[in-house]
C-alpha cells in the first residue's frame, strides 16, 4: 500500500495539548460513527501499528530527547510511515473512517514550533510520510493550559510523567498557540473545539463538526 493507493474512507485526526481528552473523544466519536453504520478504526500516534508502537516506547521514554529535535522528528516520521502503511491506508482503502489521536500536526507543533526546527524540514518530512493521505478533518481540542495540565496530572495519578508531560507551563502555552496557528492557516481542514467543556458537550461539538463537514449531503463523497 502506498501514498497513491485508492482512498474511499474518511480520515479524521484529533490534536491538542495535554489533558484535552483526545482519547476519550476518539472513542466516543467512533461509537457514534458505528451507530450510523460506518466501519471506524480508532488509532493513535506515535504508534498505531506494531512497528510504530515499538518506536513509541523509545520516543516517550525520553531516550531520544538528548539527540535533539531533528532526531525526534525523524523517529516520529518513521513511526508515521509504518502506521500509514499498515493501519491507516488499508482502512481508508476499504472505505472505513479512521479516527486518529494525534498525527502530523503534532510534529509541526511539538518538534517544529517548540523544537525550533526549520519549517522546510518539517514540511519535507510530512510530505514524505503522509503524501496524499492528509486528514479530511482535524479537530483541534483547545483549552487553557492550567486546566489541561491539572486534568493530565489527575489522570496520571502516581505514574511518572512522560517526556512531554514533564515540560513547563511556557512549553504548553507555546503548544496551544502552535495548534491554533495551524487551525487559522488551514480552516477548511481544521475545526477548533472548546475542550474546557464537559465530556458530553465536547462530544456534541465534535459530532456537529463531523456531520457538517463530512456527512452532510453538501459534504464531499460520503454515503
Ligand atoms: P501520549 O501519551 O499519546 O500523549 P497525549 O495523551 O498527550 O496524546 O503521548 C504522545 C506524546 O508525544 C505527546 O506528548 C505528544 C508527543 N508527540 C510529538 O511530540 N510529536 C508527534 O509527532 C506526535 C505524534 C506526538
Amino acid at each position: 500500500m502506498n501514498a497513491t493507493s485508492a482512498r474511499l474512507g474518511r480520515f479524521i485526526t484529533l490534536e491538542g495539548g495535554e489533558g484535552a481528552g483526545k482519547s476519550t473523544q476518539s472513542r466516543l466519536l467512533a461509537e457514534r460513527l458505528r451507530l450510523r453504520g460506518f466501519e471506524c478504526v480508532t488509532t493513535r500516534e506515535p504508534g498505531g501499528s506494531p512497528g510504530a508502537e515499538r518506536l513509541r516506547e523509545i520516543l516517550l521514554s525520553g531516550a531520544v530527547a538528548p539527540l535533539g529535535a531533528t532526531a525526534e522528528a525523524l523517529l516520529f516520521t518513521a513511526a508515521r510511515i509504518d502506521h500509514l502503511d499498515h493501519t491507516i491506508r488499508p482502512a481508508l482503502a476499504r472505505g472505513a473512517f479512521v479516527v486518529c489521536d494525534r498525527f502530523a500536526d503534532s510534529t509541526r507543533a511539538y518538534q517544529g514550533a517548540l523544537g525550533n526546527l526549520d519549517p522546510v524540514l518539517i514540511r519535507a518530512l510530512e510530505h514524505t510520510a503522509v503524501g496524499r493521505t492528509h486528514p479530511d478533518l482535524t479537530l483541534i481540542l483547545d483549552l487553557p493550559v492550567e486546566v489541561g495540565l491539572a486534568r493530565a496530572n489527575a489522570r496520571r495519578g502516581d505514574a511518572a510523567a512522560d517526556r512531554f508531560e514533564r515540560e513547563g507551563q511556557a512549553f504548553h502555552e507555546g503548544l496551544r498557540k502552535a495548534f491554533l496557528e495551524i487551525a487559522a492557516q488551514e480552516p477548511a481542514r481544521c475545526a477548533v473545539i472548546d475542550a474546557s467543556r464537559s465530556v458530553s458537550e465536547i462530544a456534541d461539538l465534535i459530532w456537529a463538526a463531523v456531520e457538517s463537514r463530512l456527512l452532510a449531503p453538501s459534504a464531499k463523497g460520503v454515503a
